[in-house]
């Protein structure tokens, strides 16, 4: 068995498990028409959804992903197909690549559910996945030890080399809003003798965190707080928090709740901080968070945001200072901000 170390680069493993939305995202762009509409001349999202009848939050979230793959390319906000798919994937094309879509198009359920998304904008009806439990706030223990393992498994790398940031050096009092198994605060507390760290959550995900502190002997320096973050009140006695993997879940709306909620309850002079995977200014990549905000678009609210957009949200709800730093070797980026 091989340790972790302390900084890790977890690319690998990203790339493979999210490469599952690639195949599904282009034979779904094949059938609705994407590559012939985007060939010869360029289109906002919004023109290109109207002219197929599809809806343009879920559009771009595919598109990026296509951008990502090369068969699309953006200008000044317009879409374009690329050489390569105008040669292979324009259905007139000599070297049409479309009979070979069939077989995929028909064995993987992902594309009916992501045709879906297209059709709806809404996240994919049979797509397993605990969004309607969190808006309420109530969750069974069975659910959340199943989900809750998941987002430890992800979380566990990043989670050390959030805690390796020297920022920690002047927190006093840590809140993990929406911590899943707590392991972001257990590695902070591990780093950082001096922090206090809290896991807010819903009560049975609370549950499933308590354990997990336990089990790294940390139960002293790892408290929980079961918190509807939606309809409670947000405890006041932290001077940071922390919102891993939380926005991407949510609407834009929503976000900018969660970032007033936050600016609500945090004193003068604390800190937010939003660690996520960002999709670059350009909508054309990285693949691999263009395909998790596929993910988040097939089960959640939410989709990936750029930092341009998270730092909307956060001066919206009254934040200065905002800052962007790639954390550990991967994907994650830690986008911070000041209560003035
Ligand atoms: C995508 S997981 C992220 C878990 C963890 N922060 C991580 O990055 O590994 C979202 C978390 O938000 C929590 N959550 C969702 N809805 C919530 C609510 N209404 N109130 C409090 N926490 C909520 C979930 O229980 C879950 O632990």
């Amino acid at each position: 068995m091989t340790a972790l170390p302390a900084t890790v680069n977890d690319r690998s493993v990203w790339d493979v498990w999210l490469s599952a939305y690639h195949m599904p995202v282009v034979t779904v762009a094949d059938e609705v028409g994407t590559f012939k509409a985007l060939s010869g001349r360029s289109l906002t999202s919004e023109e290109l959804a109207a002219e197929l009848g599809l809806n343009a939050r879920a559009l771009t979230i595919h598109l990026i992903v296509l951008a990502g793959l090369g068969f699309v390319e953006r200008r000044e906000g317009h879409w374009r197909a690329t050489a390569e798919a105008r040669r292979w994937l324009h259905p007139e094309a000599e070297a049409y690549f479309g009979g070979l879509l069939e077989g995929p198009r028909r064995s993987n359920p992902l594309h009916a559910q992501l045709l879906e998304t297209l059709q709806t904008g809404d996240k994919a009806t049979g797509h397993g996945s605990a969004a309607e439990e969190w808006e309420r706030g109530e969750m069974s223990d069975e659910l959340a030890e199943r989900v809750t393992a998941l987002m430890e498994a992800h979380s566990r790398a990043p989670a050390r080399a959030v805690a390796m940031q020297p920022r920690f050096a002047d927190v006093r009092s840590f809140m993990d809003v929406g911590g899943g198994s707590g392991i972001f605060s257990i590695e902070l507390a591990r780093a950082w003798p001096h922090l206090q760290t809290t896991v807010m959550d819903i009560a049975a995900v609370c549950r499933q965190a308590a354990k997990y502190a336990a089990a790294a002997g940390m139960t002293d320096r790892v408290a929980t707080a079961s918190v509807n973050m939606f309809t409670e009140e947000w405890p006041r006695q932290h001077d940071a928090h922390f919102f891993s993997n939380i926005f991407h879940d949510w609407s834009d709306k929503t976000c900018r709740l969660l970032a007033e909620k936050s600016f609500g309850s945090l004193p003068s002079g604390g800190t937010i901080l939003l660690h996520e995977m960002l999709i670059d200014d350009d909508l054309c990549g990285p693949l691999t968070t263009a395909s998790f905000s596929i993910l988040m678009l097939l089960g959640t609210r939410g989709r990936q945001y750029t930092f341009g957009e998270l730092r909307d949200f956060l001066e919206g709800a009254g934040f200065i200072d905002v800052q962007s730093e790639v954390t550990g070797g991967g994907y994650y980026s830690l986008v911070s901000a000041r209560k003035p």
